[in-house]
């Protein structure tokens, strides 16, 4: 049973400058390579939730494919490596603006700051394109990925 999810938001002016990384824009075909990340990534989290490879790959085709809402390109980051995703972060088109449907970092790469300079990357792309703020929703046990967007500036928002 998925836990309970919190909302989070942050203006995207506020920003850190972290590590530096080589970056480029996801792309539609990238499915494989983004499945395959998400499930180390996810892997013994509080979201993990069993899932195969062949599953990944489904939900990261449907991400890519638009189904969480239009992604927005020049928003998105990830870290490829000979063709292998070590991190990502997915910014779509939500019911009421940019949504974040996805950060993750491979395992062998966590804790180097890649997370916070991919959404901080994010984040600058947004500003430049007028959009003012950066939504998410996390599961509340996530405390990684919550000590992550707090130190980042994102705040819960209460439910209306
Ligand atoms: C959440 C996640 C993306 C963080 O990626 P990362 O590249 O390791 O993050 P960073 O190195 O940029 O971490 C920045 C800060 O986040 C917090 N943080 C990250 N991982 C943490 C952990 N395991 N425990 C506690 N805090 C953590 C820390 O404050 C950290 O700063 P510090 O290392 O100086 O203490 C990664 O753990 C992940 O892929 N998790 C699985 C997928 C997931 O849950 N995504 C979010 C779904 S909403």
């Amino acid at each position: 049973v998925p836990g309970a999810r919190l909302k989070m938001s942050v203006a995207t002016k506020a920003l850190v400058a972290p590590v530096q990384l080589e970056t480029r824009a996801p792309r539609g075909d990238d499915y494989g390579a983004f499945g395959a990340l998400l499930l180390d990534a996810y892997k013994d989290t509080v979201d993990d939730e069993g899932e195969t490879l062949e599953e990944a790959e489904e939900e990261a085709k449907k991400a890519l494919g638009g189904g969480y809402g239009t992604v927005l390109w020049d928003a998105s980051f990830v870290v490829s490596r000979g063709g292998v995703f070590q991190a990502i972060s997915l910014v779509v088109e939500g019911e009421t603006g940019p949504l974040l449907a996805f950060v993750a970092t491979a395992k062998a790469c966590q804790r180097q700051g890649w997370g916070a300079k991919l959404i901080s990357l994010s984040l600058d792309a947004l500003a430049r394109s007028d959009h003012e703020t950066l939504e998410l929703h996390v599961t509340a046990s996530n405390a990684p990925a919550i000590n992550l967007y707090e130190r980042l500036g994102f705040q819960k928002i209460n439910p209306s």
